[in-house]
């Protein structure tokens, strides 16, 4: 639809960079437009804009690539205005978020889909890189009497998360916790609890995996993010960055399930393991 809206504004000859797609959150589309179409960038958003009023109100485009610890990205104003804060919805729940100050993507709506599933009554789990919430609430929201204590370093997360919480009525089920994963674990005693345990930051998964198994009961899963190379065989990349770590902690380990979750840079891939532990 870019691509069409273009045809009008660009030279033909550029129409090739045009993006085949952008991403919604909530009420604000982010375009990554390449630099070659840089003095078009305004007057794309204008017609992206008018082409989706009302249900977008704001076009914009990141400016950064997302900083550590926290993943936040930076972002240009193209066309709308207001506040790049907004209420997304996603598989009947509601999350509030301020894409200038928090980590937040629409692209793991499957994936939130695909560990819920999996999730059975009565669990406990432990997300560790919770952001402001979306797998710990959608979880809460659909499989009955479960526990998910969720951790983000990141203040404004932790405050949207509590937000987020109230908003979908799961202040039973998810419990907000701010800080450092390894740090909270040990501070809220959150040891030898867990049946499942969720570490969705590719960049930091593996730094924190040690404290993982310490978290799960006697047995239990890992869902393990990494970042990949789109040609290698993600099984194999994943089993061998893990291996050593379990190998040392004398557990008994297999990865279930692996896959690409998507693709984040040329040559680059966020990946996911399932991975069955037995103490
Ligand atoms: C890729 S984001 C994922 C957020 C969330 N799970 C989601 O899908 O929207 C990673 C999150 O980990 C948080 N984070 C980074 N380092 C952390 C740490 N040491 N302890 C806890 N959270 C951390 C960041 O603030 C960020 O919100």
């Amino acid at each position: 639809m870019l691509r069409k809206l273009a045809e009008d504004i660009v030279p033909a000859e550029l129409i090739k960079y045009v993006p085949k797609g952008f991403e919604v959150i909530g009420d604000i589309a982010i375009v990554n437009l390449p630099r070659e179409l840089e003095d078009y960038r305004f007057k794309l958003a204008e017609a992206l804009l008018s082409h989706l009023k009302p249900r977008i109100r704001l076009v914009v485009r990141r400016t950064s690539p997302a900083r550590d610890p926290n993943r936040v990205h930076s972002y240009e104003i193209l066309a709308g205005n207001g506040e790049l804060e907004t209420i997304h919805r996603e598989g009947g729940c509601v999350f509030k978020v301020d894409i200038s100050k928090v980590f937040f993507t629409s692209r793991l709506q499957y994936e939130r889909f695909r560990i819920t599933s999996m999730v059975k009554p009565g669990e406990v789990i432990v997300n560790m890189f919770a952001g402001v919430g979306p797998f710990s609430i959608v979880i809460a929201k659909r499989v009955p009497n479960v526990k998910v204590y969720s951790i983000d370093i990141n203040p404004d997360a932790y405050r949207l998360m509590i937000e987020n919480v109230k908003l979908n009525h799961v202040e039973d089920k998810v419990i907000p916790l701010l800080g450092d994963a390894s740090q909270v674990i040990e501070s809220h005693n959150l040891k030898y609890i867990a049946n499942r345990v969720l570490m969705p930051s590719p960049e930091h998964a593996i730094n924190y995996l040690a404290k993982a198994v310490e978290t799960l009961k006697a047995e239990g899963y890992i869902h393990y993010y990494d970042v990949a190379h789109p040609k290698t065989d993600i099984k194999k990349y994943l089993e061998n960055r893990v291996s050593r770590i379990f190998d040392e902690l004398g557990v008994k380990w297999s990865i279930t399930s692996s896959r690409i979750i998507r693709s984040v840079a040329p040559l680059r891939v966020y990946a996911c393991a399932d991975i069955l532990i037995v103490k």
